[in-house]
């Protein structure tokens, strides 16, 4: 693999986490992994009972695979990356006992070596912002290759309007190179590549340490102001 962008993050890889402001809301990446985590396993509470295949596209050191794994989420679990050095990371983090350590692939640009229609479920999180506009394109195209017909994909990423979120990508040093984007693009981008069944929600309005607010974020989800959305979207059968 040629050097990808994020080899020079990888060993000390913690989601952005050297930012004060972002410090200030969460004392721990999980946590914020948490928010994307538990909202993933109230839309798919199969992922508990074991059986399905999930493919995190852009997996850098495996967080949201290992942390849904910690919240009980039994899947066959597959990560692919650009970087080389994310995913020795993302096996050398996979705490023994959370099952097998995930398949893991790399990319060459876009493209994955696997094969298509494998995936009952697709997750890329924080990973768009990082793409160039002029790829995102087969990034879209590659995600709805891998997942079966009637297959669900969820982009996570960090909302533009919230303005707190502007502030903090801007000062990030894994983001220097961040061009973010908004929910309405990802539905335009995916809709480009197949005619998906797509709802977004908002996510993260409150410190996500904060367990006693976490209803609020859920009364919340339609208002596009949260510091995170996600987009669900369900590949035609
Ligand atoms: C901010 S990290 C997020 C990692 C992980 N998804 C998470 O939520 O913790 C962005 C990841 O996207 C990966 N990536 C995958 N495909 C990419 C591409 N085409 N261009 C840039 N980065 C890409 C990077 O290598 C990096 O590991």
């Amino acid at each position: 693999m040629k050097p990808a962008e994020f080899d020079q993050h990888a060993a000390t890889y913690d989601g952005g986490l050297d930012n004060p402001i972002k410090r200030m809301m969460g004392n721990s990446a999980d946590q914020f992994i948490g928010v994307k985590a538990r909202w993933l396993l109230r839309h798919e509470p199969g992922l508990k009972t074991g059986g399905l295949s999930l493919l995190d596209y852009g997996c850098g050191a495996g967080d949201l695979m290992r942390v849904l794994a910690g919240m009980g989420a039994r899947a066959a679990f597959t990560g692919c990356d650009i970087s080389g050095g994310m995913l020795e990371e993302a096996a050398r983090r996979w705490p023994a006992g959370s099952g097998p350590v995930p398949t893991l692939a790399a990319q060459d640009g876009a493209s994955t070596p696997l094969a298509a229609g494998q995936f009952d479920i697709a997750t890329i999180s924080a990973v768009l912002h990082h793409v160039p506009v002029a790829e995102r394109p087969a990034v879209y195209a590659e995600l709805g290759r891998v997942l079966k017909p009637g297959g669900r994909l969820y982009v996570f990423e960090h909302n533009p309007r919230n303005p707190l979120v502007r502030y903090v990508i801007a000062r990030t040093p894994i983001d220097a190179n961040a061009l973010l984007l908004d929910a309405s693009e990802v539905r335009h981008g995916l809709l480009a590549a197949a005619r998906y069944e797509i709802e977004t929600d908002y996510l993260m309005f409150m410190p996500p340490g904060i367990a006693m607010l976490r209803g609020i974020d859920r009364a919340l989800a339609w208002l596009p102001l949260g510091a995170q959305y996600a987009v669900a979207a369900r590949k035609p059968i």
